[in-house]
């Protein structure tokens, strides 16, 4: 019995060293048939530890059916190369061989779906913008390759429809948006629109004729003028609320005296007048003699502190569609001030990312 007991143990214990031998002899067969196989195909004994350093197990497959291609070595020396991503590059570089290695990894690395567009430095470099909408690339790659401005130029001016021309679409403001609300050459409001909650600016605040507000933008709008005030700093409304029928007048009246095309270079068309929103105030000089001012200064280091924007900022003409006004500020709250103010963009350039987007 003993004796049956100790054959059988040792034919097990024979059965496992020889499992143990076929098991690591074959593993190591295994990489010694890559190996082979990638001098085969080419690549120096360098190249091949390499490769086998980079590359995941999983991948050795594709990368010797990748065959002898230089590029591959590009592709794994890229400092950004994240060997999760290894197949995505080689599939996507398969269809650009022409195109720059670090735009293909930049590309892949950015996650969004581009496997259509080709690789170029141009969506490299879109895809790394901060308000980059993937939804958008046609349009940023078409706009991109026909101007000579920059990436950041192209996403605000396709995030904004700037590219599709001003007053190319007529879309209803989402006032839902709240103190967000966009109006522009895009988005309007309704003609019997006015808001619920005006409240009227007195005293110090106010030497205009228009000098409703919005009860919260009011009450931001003091704040920031006994601010200044501290400062040294006078400040006060100009002109805030404008109904509809206001800025019929207003604008009829500017394309009587300069011409349509040059009244909509500073003039709203009635309903596409932020005026109307009850949430914007044009302050103290309303015109150009108020840039530079210490007045338009302070406004333009501090509005944000109190949730105002400067509206039509220099620069922004092709993404706002106005001219630069320095007076005219409008109110959005802390939170998106901050970002406007910060990140140097649009209320049009915030609202297509933070709020339609979504
Ligand atoms: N001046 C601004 C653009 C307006 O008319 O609303
Ligand atoms: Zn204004």
């Amino acid at each position: 019995m003993k004796k049956k007991v100790l054959i059988i143990g040792i034919i097990l214990i024979v059965i496992s060293l020889f499992s143990f031998f076929l098991f690591f002899n074959n593993n190591k067969s295994d990489d010694k048939s890559i190996n082979d196989l990638l001098k085969e195909k080419g690549y120096s004994d360098s190249e091949v530890s390499f490769i086998l350093d980079k590359v995941s197990k999983e991948d050795y497959d594709y990368v010797l059916e990748f065959g002898y291609d230089k590029s591959l070595i590009n592709i794994l020396s890229s400092s950004e190369y994240d060997e999760n991503k290894f197949t995505d590059y080689i599939k996507y570089y398969m269809k650009n061989k022409d195109s720059n290695i670090n735009d293909i990894i930049t590309i892949i690395n950015s996650d969004y779906d581009l496997d259509n567009y080709p690789a170029s430095s141009l969506l490299a470099s879109l895809v790394k913008e901060k308000y980059y909408i993937n939804g958008n690339v046609a349009r940023y790659l078409d706009y991109g390759n026909n101007h000579d401005v920059d990436f950041k130029k192209v996403i605000g001016i396709v995030n904004s429809k700037a590219d599709l021309g001003f007053y190319s679409e007529s879309l209803d403001s989402n006032l839902g948006a709240n103190n967000l609300v966009l109006v522009n050459k895009f988005y309007h409001l309704k003609d019997d629109y006015m808001p619920s909650d005006l409240v009227s600016l007195g005293g110090q605040y106010n030497r205009g004729a228009n000098s409703r507000m919005r009860k919260e933008a009011a009450d931001a709008f003091m704040k920031m003028v006994d601010a200044a005030k501290l400062d040294n700093i006078i400040l006060y409304n100009a002109s805030a609320f404008r109904s509809y029928d206001y800025q019929v007048n207003l604008y009829n009246r500017y394309i009587k005296r300069d011409g349509k095309a040059a009244a909509d270079k500073y003039s709203a068309r009635p309903g596409y007048s932020e005026h109307q929103t009850g949430l914007c105030s044009d302050l103290n000089i309303i015109d150009d003699s108020f840039d530079g001012t210490d007045e338009a200064n302070w406004l333009k280091d501090n509005a944000y502190k109190y949730g105002f924007i400067l509206r039509f900022p220099k620069g922004k003409e092709d993404i706002t569609g106005y001219k630069y006004e320095p007076w005219h500020y409008r109110y959005v709250g802390l939170d998106a001030a901050k970002i406007i103010y910060e990140d140097d963009i649009t209320l049009e350039e915030y609202y297509a990312y933070y709020i339609e987007k979504l």
